[in-house]
């Protein structure tokens, strides 16, 4: 007989999975991950859109965090099909197939099941998405919380910390005084990395199941941020020049992201979002340095 797990990370090398892994293993917890790359590293191999999912032999495990998923938003817009084959269809019946052995299933799903019509949208809310990634999750949600005291929903806004690439390019730009397109229509309200990590770890290692809300505190305008940063560099505040994001062919982005904190037995205070992006500008300041770039202090 295999020996039981305490924790498997499904797509351990995403940001959420391996901050995820590198936490539960911090934790002292047995730990098994898997990946879909061709030399995964000790993980066990496993791609969503390419195997046959209800085929596969899940190890055993107490939890298993489902983080693989196809993020890009574009990419849902440009192949519904074969998004939602991974995002809703192979994580359903992955889900399923982890509840009947047992693991408790702890799926992070997003503000986007939401219209971000307004702030703080309560966990008892109908969902209304308005984008194909939103649709794909809410309908994953909706599945996936069929299967009652054996899963836990965790929506989240925007997870950041400490690299964040979009601002670490706007701070190398900006120092060699390039001008930067931040979207004038974009917000975020971020959630800071680690404490999402130690978050789901608690509710899987608790089995909380249910819905749970993680939000950061106020919506910031992305244009606001690319400001902030070239403040912070000394640069020409009129290198920060914002362009809709509708010109991109996009879907559009909401008008608020928050979420109203949800979730019993875990901390869920909202985060601060300004202190989430000081650090974040703090780390694109300091990789600027690294490209040789000199960043005023
Ligand atoms: N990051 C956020 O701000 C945020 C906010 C709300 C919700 N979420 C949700 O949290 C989950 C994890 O997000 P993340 O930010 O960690 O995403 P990520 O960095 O894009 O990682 C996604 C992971 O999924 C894997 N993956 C993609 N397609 C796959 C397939 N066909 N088969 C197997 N694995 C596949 C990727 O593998 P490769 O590394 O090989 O590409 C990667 O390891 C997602 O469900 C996301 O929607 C994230």
């Amino acid at each position: 007989m295999r020996q039981s797990t305490d924790l498997l990370v499904i797509g351990g090398d995403g940001l959420i999975g391996r901050a995820v892994v590198r936490c539960a293993r911090q934790l002292g917890r047995r730990v098994l991950r898997t990946s879909r790359r061709e030399s995964p590293g000790g993980a066990l191999p496993l791609d969503l859109g390419r195997d046959d999912v209800a085929a596969w032999e899940p190890p055993p495990a107490r939890a298993a965090i489902l983080a693989a998923a196809v993020g890009s938003q574009e990419r849902c817009v440009h192949d519904r099909e074969g998004t939602a084959r991974v995002n809703v269809e192979a994580t359903v019946t992955l889900a399923r197939k982890l509840a009947a052995q047992g693991t408790f299933v702890v799926f992070p799903s997003s503000n986007l099941v939401f219209d971000g019509a307004t702030p703080w949208h309560r966990a008892d809310e109908a969902v209304a998405p308005r984008t194909e990634y939103g649709r794909q999750k809410a309908e994953t949600e909706r599945q996936l919380l069929d299967l009652g005291a054996s899963v836990a929903v965790v929506r989240l806004t925007k997870v950041w910390g400490p690299y964040v690439p979009l601002l670490a390019d706007w701070a190398v730009a900006l120092r060699r005084h390039r001008p930067v397109h931040p979207y004038s229509d974009a917000v975020v309200a971020p959630v800071w990395l680690d404490d999402v990590t130690e978050v789901l770890d608690r509710i899987a290692a608790r089995r909380l199941a249910g819905l749970h809300q993680l939000s950061g505190d106020v919506d910031v305008r992305y244009a606001d941020i690319a400001r902030r940063l070239a403040k912070r560099l000394g640069v020409d505040p009129a290198l920060v020049q914002p362009v809709p994001s509708m010109l991109q062919g996009g879907e559009g982005f909401p008008a608020h992201t928050t979420l109203a904190p949800a979730g019993e037995g875990i901390r869920c205070e909202v985060a601060v979002s300004w202190a989430v992006i000081e650090a974040v500008i703090d780390e694109a300041c300091d990789r600027a340095e690294g490209h040789g770039v000199k960043v005023a202090s």
